[in-house]
């Protein structure tokens, strides 16, 4: 959850500046006579993403990147449109709440006893994954799912498994992950060429 505000308006202020490239926790606020309405609006949600990729997934965020309006509010949200599997991870800043518009999904997350605690939920239902615990949502029908989730951030942030391991940016030493994992050269290898940059 993010700090609390003092002020009824603080749109983000997204204007090119000293701010473009000097990263700052609390952002500047635009001047009250530059607010519009489009500050608070976003009509990206409203079709679900293309899915092109591997595992299924793709989600359409509406964070404080597109609504500057939520800057300090604590709230924001994704579509996720779902073919397959939106693969594990988690959400450093914030808890995630989920409903399902359509469909069917697997879900779970895992607690630092690793304990999974998973449910299938379907059309009307709704699960909760606490901030920070890793999660997943698996489509196992052969219909399309797709759900609405919401954040207790502006910018939840997500961390995705598979590719923060296997494709970073420079790469994690093999070292570290075959140790990890206790697995050979050739299977990290043969991870890393299947996992895209980011999904
Ligand atoms: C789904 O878990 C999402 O974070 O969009
Ligand atoms: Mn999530």
């Amino acid at each position: 959850s993010d700090p609390f505000s003092l002020q009824d308006l603080r749109v983000a202020e997204t204007s090119k500046g000293i701010y473009a490239r000097i990263k700052v926790n609390i952002l500047p606020c635009k001047e009250d006579t530059n607010i519009t309405p489009l500050d608070f609006f976003f009509a990206g949600l409203a079709k679900p993403a293309a899915i092109n990729n591997s595992v299924g997934f793709s989600a359409t965020v509406a964070d404080l990147n597109e609504i500057p309006g939520l800057n300090t509010l604590d709230i924001s949200m994704n579509r996720v449109p779902n073919g397959g599997l939106v693969p594990s991870h988690t959400h450093p800043r914030a808890t995630e709440i989920i409903f399902i518009l359509d469909g069917e999904l697997d879900v779970g997350f895992i607690t630092t006893a690793n304990k999974l605690i998973s449910k299938t939920i379907k059309k009307g239902e709704v699960f909760v994954f606490p901030v920070g615990l890793l999660h997943f949502q698996q489509n196992n029908k052969d219909k399309p799912a797709s759900a609405i989730v919401a954040f207790n951030s502006q910018l939840p942030g997500i961390l995705s498994v598979a590719p923060a391991l296997f494709s970073s940016s420079p790469a994690i030493d093999d070292a570290v992950l075959l140790t990890a994992f206790q697995i050979g050269t050739d299977e990290v290898g043969e991870i890393k060429s299947r996992i895209a940059p980011k999904n």
